[in-house]
């Protein structure tokens, strides 16, 4: 088990850079299937979603090598159609294999997706709307087989914008026979980059960022070399952690424009914020509570900051309520900031922060991704010292997450127990 320990206190200077989105470069990997020809993707993430997503595209057929931070995909000889368990049950972006490998192969088999413990995450609008573009669907035994021998272009409408269910259906799309139009569509901007990969690859996709996209099938898909956005989250995750700690950096190599929503909330708290190009330059100020953060489709404020915002809300000067409306459970970092002094109360959806001076250094566990990250931020920023276990979650969606937290100033080391 690897832990962090932390000693708090320390403010935060310097400059820090962003990796490619890793909730870009996974449906990215999935796309990659849908080519025989190679594929190269630029600024790739080590993460370890990326390299069960690679384990997962070798155990297909996939001849896959990272040249640098540059991951080369070769799907020439891909002929399998399943999907072992041990891998699927690693990440929820799993799931989005379906499309593409059911597209290639005209079967996919695949167990449920695992993915963060964040609620139900059921796959209804996955597997109905693949139903729509004639896949026929079966669920077995914790298994979901999936055979289709034409997809046909179909109109989809989305009970609920779902990243997932939108990118499966673009996956699926394709190369279907005719036109898809996808409605109510999720509108990220992780959407976008992968309808601008596919058409880089020969597809005809329109609409990306609304809730309609248009798919004209293709009979052809070409190989192609491709930089995905940066990741939003990862961006959103430093720029909260120094209106935390204190001090002033610059996050570079991100898109300003992504994240909009936090950025709008970081001036309420009086955060001085400048964007300019790639670079988003933050001073901290005096931490005044933001009231309201409610989570909701993009470009609604981002449920995958939910958990970093609730960190700072805990020491803003006033009291916070925040809403998550996206997943049923996303609150598990809250009783470990209790334990690190923070006042906060829960009820279902919503929970009330009532803001302290400062948090106290304790031992807390991670229990999903970002509120590992969280719960790392709210350490740097306490007094004395704390210990962050099972690091598995943030390794998952931060490569180098203490290098570049230390490289700004924090006292933050890794060990293994
Ligand atoms: C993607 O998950 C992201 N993961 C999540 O990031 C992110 O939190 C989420 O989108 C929302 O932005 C990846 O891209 C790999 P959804 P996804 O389908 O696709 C319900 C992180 O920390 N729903 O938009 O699973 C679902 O239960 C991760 O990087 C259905 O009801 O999210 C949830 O309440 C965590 N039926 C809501 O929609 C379905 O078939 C949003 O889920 C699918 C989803």
């Amino acid at each position: 088990m690897e832990k962090f320990v932390i000693k708090g206190g320390a403010k935060l200077f310097g400059e820090v850079g962003i990796q490619s989105a890793k909730n870009a470069v996974l449906p990215l990997l999935a796309a990659s299937v849908l080519t025989e020809e190679r594929v190269e993707i630029g600024r790739c993430p080590r993460i370890a979603d990326v390299l069960n997503m690679v384990g997962i595209l070798g155990e297909l057929g996939c001849e896959t090598h990272f040249d640098g931070d540059t991951l080369c995909i070769d799907g020439a000889d891909a002929a399998n159609h399943e999907i072992p368990a041990a891998l699927a049950k690693e990440l929820r972006s799993s799931v989005f294999m379906l499309g593409s490998v059911v597209s290639r192969f005209g079967r996919a088999r695949i167990a449920y997706p695992g993915g963060c413990d964040i609620g139900l995450r059921p796959i209804d609008l996955h597997l109905n709307g693949l139903r729509r573009l004639g896949v026929s669907v079966t669920e077995d035994g914790g298994y979901i087989d999936c055979t289709c021998s034409r997809l046909r272009g179909a109109e989809v409408l989305l009970d609920f914008p779902s990243v997932g269910a939108t990118e499966n259906l673009l996956l699926a799309a394709a190369k279907a026979e005719g036109t898809t139009v996808i409605r109510n569509a999720a509108k990220e901007p992780e959407i976008v980059d992968l309808q601008n990969f596919i058409n880089r690859m020969g597809g005809r996709i329109r609409g990306a960022g609304t809730a309609v996209i248009v798919v004209e099938g293709v009979k052809k898909l070409h190989g192609t070399e491709y930089t995905p956005i940066s990741d939003r989250i990862e961006a959103g995750t430093f720029l909260i952690a120094c209106a935390m700690c204190g001090g002033g950096i610059a996050v570079k190599n991100t898109e300003p424009e992504n994240i909009a929503s936090l950025l709008h909330k970081l001036r309420e708290i009086s955060c001085k914020i400048r964007a300019e190009n790639d670079k988003i330059y933050i001073e901290c100020g005096k931490r005044l509570s933001p009231k309201i953060v409610e989570t909701s489709p993009y470009p609604g404020f981002p449920t995958d900051l939910q958990a970093p915002m609730t960190a700072l809300a805990c020491v803003c000067e006033g009291a916070t309520v925040i809403v998550e409306n996206l997943f049923e459970t996303r609150f598990k970092h809250v009783p470990e900031l209790i334990r690190m002094g923070a006042d906060i109360t829960v009820r279902g959806r919503s929970a009330l922060i009532r803001g302290v001076p400062r948090l106290r250094g304790a031992d807390v566990f991670a229990s999903d991704l970002r509120g590992g990250a969280a719960l790392t931020l709210a350490a740097i920023s306490a007094e004395g010292e704390s210990v962050v276990t099972d690091l598995r979650f943030i390794d998952r969606g931060y490569s180098s997450f203490e290098y570049k937290l230390r490289a700004l100033g924090a006292r933050i080391r890794r060990v293994r127990i």
